[in-house]
């Protein structure tokens, strides 16, 4: 077997993205990929058992055009100007393959959504990082202005704080290539950048029902932008990118009342990521504020963050370690259940007191 012959060098050279863990059972608390610790909304589980029936030998609306109607109307945005996903990941595939080619100039901050790089590699980008200060702030002065695309989560992964609008917008001002804004976790924050959107055509923002809908399983992610930028996205989608019952868990999704049901989520989860944060800092570890719905928790010294992980994970809890130097001292925590946060303080206590001796 000559893998040479088959496959091009960018992609023998790869590592691949890898996902966190997804373990079979429920008994586990996963705390690791950043879902909803909720269940999904009644209209939305009634929308899953409605789509059980013979139309499935059809394929589904090519453009989603009935889902993009309801969210054109729910966003104040022009239905041309909407792409649907199947996920958010894999709008941001779409958007390498149509914008970026071998050699042009991919950039984003050395911390964010770790796919990013992986989708440069496979496009054979040059890739440019620009450094996150010591508070996770980031300096745009450190991005190039003639990339081809450059990238950011609002708020931004691992730490999920959000960058300053005033920045944001004079960096765009500049900039000629396009610009993706990743609001994956926006429904936890309190802003958005739809307004930079709006206003710049080289503005591009995502979002998903992974994450404020509960909704990861189903794989629904979408692309607010210029109606003439996405006309050419949509020449390079699958014919059938989502499928039928995606698209009307979508539409149930944004019913009113599977909108009430994500909006108390989203509170819940808001209140116990600040309680979480600060049961967290008791414990010693140093967790910068975050808009998401996770949290960034570092520590140095013994147990390692490598060991807590691992001891955690001996005790049925996972959360993220991530194998980059800048994270080495730190654990990403999605923000769970009240009663799933109790049990990881709870082991946390114990394994910083035990493995301290
Ligand atoms: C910043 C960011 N963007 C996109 C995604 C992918 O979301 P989706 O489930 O819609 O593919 C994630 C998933 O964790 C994420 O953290």
């Amino acid at each position: 077997m000559n893998l040479k012959n088959w496959f091009r060098p960018s992609v023998l050279k790869m590592r691949g993205y890898k996902p966190g863990e997804q373990p079979k059972g429920l008994s586990v608390i996963k705390l690791n990929t950043n879902e909803n610790p909720y269940p999904p909304s009644v209209p939305v589980l009634k929308a899953v058992r409605e789509q059980a029936d013979p139309r499935l030998r059809l394929y589904p609306e090519p453009a989603a055009d009935t889902l993009r109607k309801a969210l054109s109307r729910f966003y104040r945005w022009p239905l041309e100007g909407i792409l649907v996903g199947n996920g958010s990941d894999e709008l941001l595939s779409l958007l390498f393959n149509a914008a970026v080619g071998k050699g042009d100039l991919v950039q984003y901050p050395d911390l964010t959504y770790s796919l990013y790089p992986v989708l440069a590699g496979i496009r054979e980008a040059k890739t440019r990082e620009a450094r996150l200060d010591d508070r996770f702030n980031l300096d745009f002065s450190g991005f190039s202005t003639g990339a081809r695309l450059t990238l950011w989560g609002y708020p931004n992964p691992p730490i999920g704080n959000c960058f300053k609008a005033s920045d944001m917008e004079a960096f765009i001002r500049k900039v000629e290539g396009l610009v993706l804004i990743d609001e994956a976790y926006v429904d936890f924050a309190d802003g958005h950048c739809l307004d930079l959107a709006r206003h710049f055509p080289n503005v591009l923002v995502l979002r998903t029902l992974s994450k404020s809908f509960s909704l990861a399983g189903v794989r629904l992610g979408y692309l607010f932008g210029h109606p003439a930028v996405i006309a050419q996205l949509m020449k390079v989608k699958d014919s059938y990118n989502v499928n039928r019952v995606s698209q009307a868990v979508a539409l149930a999704a944004f019913s009113p009342e599977g909108i009430r049901d994500a909006r108390k989520k989203v509170g819940k989860i808001r209140s116990e990521r600040e309680r979480l944060a600060r049961a967290l800092r008791n414990l010693g570890f140093s967790v910068p504020d975050s808009r998401a719905n996770f949290l960034l928790a570092a520590r140095t010294g013994r147990p390692t963050a490598g060991s807590l992980y691992k001891n955690l994970k001996k005790r049925r809890i996972l959360v993220r370690y991530f194998p980059h130097p800048r994270l080495q001292h730190s654990l990403r925590i999605t923000v769970g259940t009240p009663e799933q946060n109790n049990r990881l303080l709870a082991e946390l206590q114990g394994l910083l007191g035990h493995l301290r001796r």
